[in-house]
């Protein structure tokens, strides 16, 4: 005899015993039974910042993203903490004119992010600021990482990362998001904050970052789609693979990181699963630039409901096991779950 079947008390032409519908008929009973929940505090907002004072600059691929100068930064880092946002991801657009082969801004302590973080500190607010390790905004072509004879050379990048890590922690990153999927650099980063002084500086790796067309909006915004040569493929992870993905994340947890990341966001909620699953550490989403591109155009069109599809795309990454979610979105849906709470 097989096993009863749940189902089995459900008599087909009679009337159901089992009625899922029960639960579902109010708000207080779906709040009531609901597995999963996405609050304010899951979200980190990303922030692009350009030079100059009281300057706005909108991203035509990203419809209400804007590039912020550091005095629009930290009015955004106001807001975002008077809405409860527990953390900010700052980018920086660097003047064309100091990208370099060697992308030597990048470990300048006085360059964009690194002003904006200080200029954000200063503020003394209950927020925390993430840095992304990578070398893209800095680099005449593009790339996360140093180009040698060609090809992109790991171990040289590596030492051009730690460089890079070491200013923005002294500029006081809480996070270094390192997202240039060099081998070994979560632990160069971690050794080198752990000799210099910055023991309690976090690492939340992109972990498994693959190599993505969901990116080419965040390459407008940061300025690097007109530069970059080639395509990330040696470094950034293929699309057809998952395995590889859980080795990355475990890696960079033995390597010190304290968060891992998946990204891109909905096409990889498989990964985020997995991941969060099997290894247990925090774990978050990145919805790119792309997904935030795609969803934006279908809401300014009128074909989807704006405050509803994008609560629902968020919860959707709680549901897979995510800890938080990176996401353009962050001061919109923070307004959104306020209202929905005060009715
Ligand atoms: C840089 C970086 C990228 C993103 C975050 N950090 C782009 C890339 O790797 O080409 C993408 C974020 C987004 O698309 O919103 N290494």
């Amino acid at each position: 005899r097989s096993l009863a079947s749940p189902l089995e008390n459900v008599s087909p032409g009679s009337f159901p015993l089992v009625r899922p519908r029960r639960v579902r008929q109010a708000n207080w009973s779906r709040r009531l039974v609901a597995e999963t929940r996405l609050s304010v505090d899951d979200l980190i907002w990303p922030i692009f910042v350009v030079e100059g004072e009281n300057q706005r600059v909108p991203v035509a691929s990203m419809p209400g993203v804007e590039r912020l100068s550091v005095d629009l930064a930290v009015a955004a880092a106001h807001e975002a903490t008077e809405l409860g946002i527990p953390a900010l991801a700052l980018f920086p657009y660097t003047d064309p004119a100091l990208r370099r082969d060697d992308a030597r801004e990048a470990f300048n302590p006085d360059n964009l992010v690194c002003k904006a973080t200080r200029a954000i500190r200063e503020a003394n607010l209950n927020i925390g600021i993430v840095l992304d390790v990578a070398l893209d905004p800095y680099t005449s072509h593009g790339h996360d990482g140093l180009l040698i004879e060609g090809r992109i050379a790991n171990d040289e990048t590596l030492e051009a990362l730690v460089k890079q890590a070491m200013v923005q922690a002294e500029a006081g990153a809480d996070i270094l998001a390192p997202s240039d999927m060099m081998d070994g650099r979560v632990g160069a980063i971690r050794r080198a904050l752990e000799a210099g002084g910055y023991r309690d500086t976090m690492i939340m790796s992109y972990a498994a970052k693959y190599a993505s067309a969901f990116y080419g909006p965040f390459r407008d915004a940061v300025g690097s789609s007109s530069t970059l040569k080639g395509d990330k493929r040696t470094y950034q992870m293929d699309a057809a693979n998952t395995d590889e993905a859980l080795r990355e994340a475990a890696l960079d947890l033995a390597e010190g990181a304290d968060m891992i990341m998946v990204k891109p966001g909905m096409p990889y909620l498989d990964i985020l699963q997995r991941i969060s699953q099997d290894l247990r550490a925090p774990t978050y989403a990145y919805q790119v630039s792309g997904e935030y591109a795609m969803l934006m155009a279908a809401i300014q069109n009128g074909w989807l409901d704006g405050d509803r599809v994008v609560v629902e795309s968020l919860l959707a990454f709680k549901r897979a096991g995510a800890s938080g979610i990176l996401t353009y979105f962050a001061p919109r849906v923070a307004r959104e779950l306020r209202d929905r709470a005060t009715g």
